[in-house]
């Protein structure tokens, strides 16, 4: 696969979002240790996953436990996985999704994602979402202190707009490497940021790239001009959708999920999948409903 940077490390231009192999709807413990195991053996190097991922109260980790699992079961070069994880949304377990973005909080939440993922340092921590009680500058200031005590090595935020994407990155002291928003071809709204990360050189991460998980099936009956171009080109509009997002700038790497072999193996192709400028322009102006 391409590969694309993150801070200090190269990752293959397509990732792996975790979370629906451990929300509502999710499949077997084989199933998902199968489908990480595909997305290992086709290049993915970057594993998408929060604390949050999980279903019931009382299995906070659920999908980080459930990929230090499936790694360590794998026959490949570990160290070159770069596991992404995020705090500061919690689930109570009756489906809902709160906030926390104390410092304090996020410290103790990374010190238990490290210990279920293992290792010395977390890769890659992301904050997961702006708490509105708690101003911007503290929750991030916890990521910079996380960095200067070594138990993550590098820091990115979520849910972030510009600026607080400028904001993160004073804080950090110009250590930010990634954005993680959410960009597809049914949400476009997150341009703004996208663009902005192209400009400083800071990775921008699309969550739900297609769609989110109840959609993701219907891409090419939702989008006419994806359906059209994945013809032409005898493949998936899903593997359509990420290659124009890998098209859009080289700071893209977006983090298709899955919960079975299939889906991954097939998004992982969007990494060889040209499509000419023209495309590319036709699917950035297709009208939303
Ligand atoms: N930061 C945040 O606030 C936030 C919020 C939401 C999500 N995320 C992250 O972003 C990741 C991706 O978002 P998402 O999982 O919500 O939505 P998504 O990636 O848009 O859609 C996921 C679904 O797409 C299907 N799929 C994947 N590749 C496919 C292909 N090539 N052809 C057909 N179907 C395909 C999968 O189906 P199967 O299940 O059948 O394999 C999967 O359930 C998450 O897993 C999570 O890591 C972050």
């Amino acid at each position: 696969m391409q590969q694309r940077t993150i801070g200090t490390r190269k990752v293959g231009a397509i990732g792996l979002g975790g979370m629906p192999m451990s929300i509502e709807g999710r499949p077997d413990e084989d199933r998902s240790i199968r489908t990480i195991h595909a997305a290992l053996d086709a290049g993915v190097t970057l594993i998408d996953t929060a604390d949050a991922y999980h279903r019931d109260a009382g299995e906070v980790g659920h999908n980080e436990a459930l990929i230090a699992k499936a790694l360590s079961s794998w026959q490949g070069d570990r160290s070159e996985v770069l596991v992404a994880t995020k705090g500061g949304h919690l689930r109570p377990g009756d489906g809902s999704w709160t906030l926390n973005g104390r410092p304090d909080y996020l410290k103790e939440a990374a010190k238990a994602s490290l210990q279920r993922l293992g290792g010395d340092a977390i890769g890659l921590y992301q904050f997961h979402r702006p708490d509105p009680d708690v101003p911007y500058a503290e929750s991030v200031g916890a990521l910079a202190d996380l960095l200067d005590e070594g138990v993550i090595e590098m820091a990115g935020i979520s849910n972030a707009n510009p600026d607080q994407i400028r904001e993160a990155q004073e804080v950090l002291g110009g250590r930010l490497v990634s954005v993680q928003n959410q960009f597809s071809p049914a949400f476009r709204s997150s341009r703004p940021e996208l663009d902005l990360c192209a400009e400083l050189g800071i990775a921008f991460l699309p969550w739900s790239p297609l769609g989110g998980i109840s959609k993701a099936g219907d891409l090419g009956r939702r989008h006419d001009a994806f359906a059209e171009v994945a013809e032409a080109h005898d493949v998936s509009p899903q593997r359509v959708a990420l290659a124009w997002e890998l098209a859009l700038a080289p700071v893209v790497v977006p983090i298709p999920g899955a919960s079975r072999p299939e889906s991954i193996t097939d998004s992982v192709q969007a990494d060889t999948l040209e499509l000419s400028a023209d495309e590319v322009e036709r699917l950035s102006a297709e009208t939303l409903d």
